[in-house]
């Protein structure tokens, strides 16, 4: 019998502390007003400084694996995507994760795609489950983005948050459950959009690369803005065409949390309702891989995703990478 790929939860985990926009006033030459107006963004959340990604992954990941109703004993791959690993880069943060949900002996690994990292890790959960490798794969998406922030440069300290969010996805022989369709890709070509340039084998870690901040991420903003806008809503308009659906099928357009001006821009092109749109970027900011998760997880709590409802995830990051999926929600309804 056909093997399919279902998402059977949904989990996240947002850290205590609020960075608003009247904090950020304080620390560089911006106002509130032109944050909210530029990018929609009124606060994120940071990590504590003893907390890492890996316990943030690790709530979210407890969560969505007491949402499934599986047994973690039944968990047999474990996934993180992430940009802000707890070590460069060995051992693993999916490995660090495992150990702390006390799932030991399974495979377990990372991947960096930036903020495209979640879908980039639901293609992969569908593979192996597809090819019947695995039943049971646990994916998350954690960053501890406040890491590699320098909260002296007004063009990127405003735009990003910590978090984590995570899901189950689980074999299933019912196609009504099933993911329907991804499709992910990327171009090296802009890879100096975004970058932390260092520690790494170009910029080894010493004094002068500290010195020179390549640790922080940096950004080429407006070039960004303008590719994400394009790629986004190229991405979309393949999915639904490949199959064979329209923009107002969808109850839950779930783009990437980056910017409002993106979303709405995107939202726009596509004939999208705003009812349609899952919208946290003015609470969270842009958490990367986090993102994506977060806002399901978000339209989960809030009572708005129920089982068997239609989803579409789209979402664009460092690399440059973009990614999106069509696929129901297969967890019960909260
Ligand atoms: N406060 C006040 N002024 C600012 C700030 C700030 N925080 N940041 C920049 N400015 C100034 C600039 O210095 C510039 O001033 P100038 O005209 O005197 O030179 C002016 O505002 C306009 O700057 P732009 O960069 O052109 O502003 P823009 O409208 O493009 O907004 C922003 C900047 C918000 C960063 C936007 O470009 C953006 O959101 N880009 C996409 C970023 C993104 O999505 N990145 C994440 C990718 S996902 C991942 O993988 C992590």
């Amino acid at each position: 019998m056909a093997q399919y790929a279902a998402m059977r939860s949904i989990g996240a985990y947002v850290p205590k502390k609020i960075l608003s926009n009247t904090d950020l006033e304080k620390m560089v030459d911006t106002t509130d007003e032109w944050i909210v107006k530029r990018t929609g963004i009124k606060e994120r959340h940071i990590a504590a400084e003893h907390e890492s990604t890996s316990d943030m992954g690790a709530k979210a990941a407890s969560l969505a694996i007491e949402r499934s109703g599986i047994a973690k004993e039944d968990i047999d791959l474990v996934l993180c995507a992430t940009v802000t690993p707890d070590y460069f880069n060995m051992p693993s943060t999916a490995c660090i994760i495992s150990k702390k949900l006390d799932i030991t002996n399974v495979q377990a690994f990372d991947i960096s795609a930036a903020c495209s990292g979640f879908v980039y890790l639901l293609s992969i959960a569908k593979a192996f489950i597809e090819s019947g490798m695995k039943k049971n794969v646990l994916i998350i998406g954690a960053e501890k983005f406040s890491s590699i922030v320098d909260y002296t440069d007004r063009g990127t300290c405003i735009l990003f948050g910590d978090g984590a969010g995570a899901a189950v996805i689980s074999a299933t022989s019912d196609k009504k459950e099933a993911i329907v369709d991804i499709h992910a890709s990327a171009d090296g070509t802009y890879a100096d959009f975004l970058v932390t340039p260092a520690p790494g084998s170009v910029h080894p870690a010493n004094q002068k690369m500290l010195d020179k901040k390549l640790n922080f991420v940096q950004m080429k903003g407006n070039e960004t803005f303008k590719l994400a806008v394009k790629t986004l809503t190229q991405d979309v308009i393949e999915i639904l065409h490949t199959n064979n659906l329209q923009a107002s099928d969808i109850p839950h357009f779930i783009p990437h949390q980056a910017n409002y001006r993106i979303i709405k821009a995107v939202g726009d092109a596509l004939g999208m309702k705003d009812e349609q749109v899952v919208l946290t970027v003015q609470k969270y900011g842009n958490t990367s891989a986090a993102s994506i998760p977060m806002a399901i997880n978000d339209i989960y709590e809030s009572g708005r995703l129920k089982k068997g409802d239609l989803m579409l995830l789209d979402t664009f990051g460092g690399g440059l990478t973009w990614a999106s999926a069509l696929l129901p929600f297969a967890g019960a309804s909260k």
